[in-house]
């Protein structure tokens, strides 16, 4: 099967291209910038340049393919915001997949979107599942909630460098999960027809609140957190000012956001029928503490090396003096 991956330089478009390629699949993704995607070929995939936003690059980039997963969303840094990439852009790149006659599109969505209609992404993923309904595609959506990945710039890398964590609201309980788990869960769909016009939740083994996330990170890395609490009408001050000025919508858009997630409401589902569905074990999904585990070894391991390093370079420029001296 020939499989187009559009967002495949971001962090879970990524390990989609990556489980594709282990699995065999013609793996093609098309990328806004060749340079920056430059270890998607380096694995085996083939590069088309293009853009979801520029609807005359769409046909060339699906020319022989069978399939599309879609993992692309605006970029925070990107002058483009939601609703030109997550709804314009995803309109016309639907209308192009129709077009060039291809059945299969995997898409993903946000757990609890059609809760949260107020909140533009929300709002633009839950119109985005209706419209791929519509389309008469063999969709599959994969509600998501949040990224182990994300964990590691948020809590772990600010407490092994002293600076400040900063938790905002209730403290919702999440059910994370590793990009690489949710990429299996996507290219298994292409070989499940019963996943085929359905929605399936897809979330980490348990619900995890920023403090344990914190207590478990103190733990592996032996050093106290400093903590900064946001209060939610802090960050519903913070939107309505930022919207205020229309250059920082991007922002605005992305507080509205932030807003869910420190609401308290819990973001989890229940996960027993999609593992059977797709065929998968829920003993091969990463848990949080493996991850973390996973990650403070590797990086402890490394400041050691680190250290190690510059004291033998210290003892080499303090050699001479000692044998002068002596
Ligand atoms: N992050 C989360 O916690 C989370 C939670 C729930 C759902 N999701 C969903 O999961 C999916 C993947 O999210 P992510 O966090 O992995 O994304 P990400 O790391 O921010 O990467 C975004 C990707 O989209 C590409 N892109 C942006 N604008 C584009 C355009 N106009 N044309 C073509 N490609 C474009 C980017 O390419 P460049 O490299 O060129 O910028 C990049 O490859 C998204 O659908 C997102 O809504 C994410």
């Amino acid at each position: 099967m020939d499989l187009l991956v559009v967002g495949a330089t971001g962090t879970l478009g990524r390990q989609v291209a990556r489980q594709a390629l282990d699995r065999g699949y013609q793996v093609r993704c098309l990328v806004r910038n060749l340079r920056k995607a430059a270890f998607l070929k380096e694995w085996g995939a083939e590069l088309v340049k293009g853009d979801i936003c520029d609807a005359k690059t769409l046909p060339p980039a699906l020319e022989g393919i069978d399939a599309v997963i879609d993992a692309a969303t605006a970029r925070a840094t990107d002058s483009l915001g939601i609703k030109q990439v997550d709804w314009e852009g995803k309109v016309q790149l639907i209308q192009a997949v129709k077009a060039a006659g291809i059945e299969r599109y995997i898409f993903f969505s946000i757990l609890n979107a059609e809760k949260h209609t107020d909140v533009p992404l929300m709002d633009i993923k839950y119109c985005t599942e209706l419209f791929l309904a519509e389309a008469g595609l063999n969709y599959t959506v994969l509600q998501l909630c949040g990224f182990m990945q994300g964990l590691i710039g948020q809590y772990a890398i600010p407490i092994l460098d002293n600076q400040t964590v900063w938790v905002t609201g209730e403290s919702t309980p999440i059910a994370y999960m590793n990009t690489q788990d949710i990429a299996k869960f996507a290219v298994r769909a292409l070989e499940v027809p019963e996943t085929e016009k359905r929605t399936f939740p897809v979330v980490g083994s348990r619900p995890w609140k920023a403090d344990e996330i914190i207590n478990l990170c103190e733990r592996l890395s032996g050093k106290n957190a400093k903590i900064s609490r946001l209060p939610l009408s802090l960050l519903r001050l913070m939107r309505r000012v930022t919207r205020f000025f229309q250059l920082s919508q991007n922002a605005s858009e992305r507080l509205a956001f932030a807003e869910v997630l420190a609401s308290g409401e819990p973001l989890d589902a229940p996960m027993e029928e999609v593992y059977q569905v797709f065929g998968l074990d829920p003993k091969e999904t990463t848990t949080l503490e493996t991850y973390m585990e996973e990650y403070f070894n590797r990086i402890l391991k490394k400041l050691k090396e680190i250290d190690y390093e510059k004291n033998k370079t210290k003892k080499k420029k303090k050699t001479p003096f000692k044998s002068v001296s002596q």
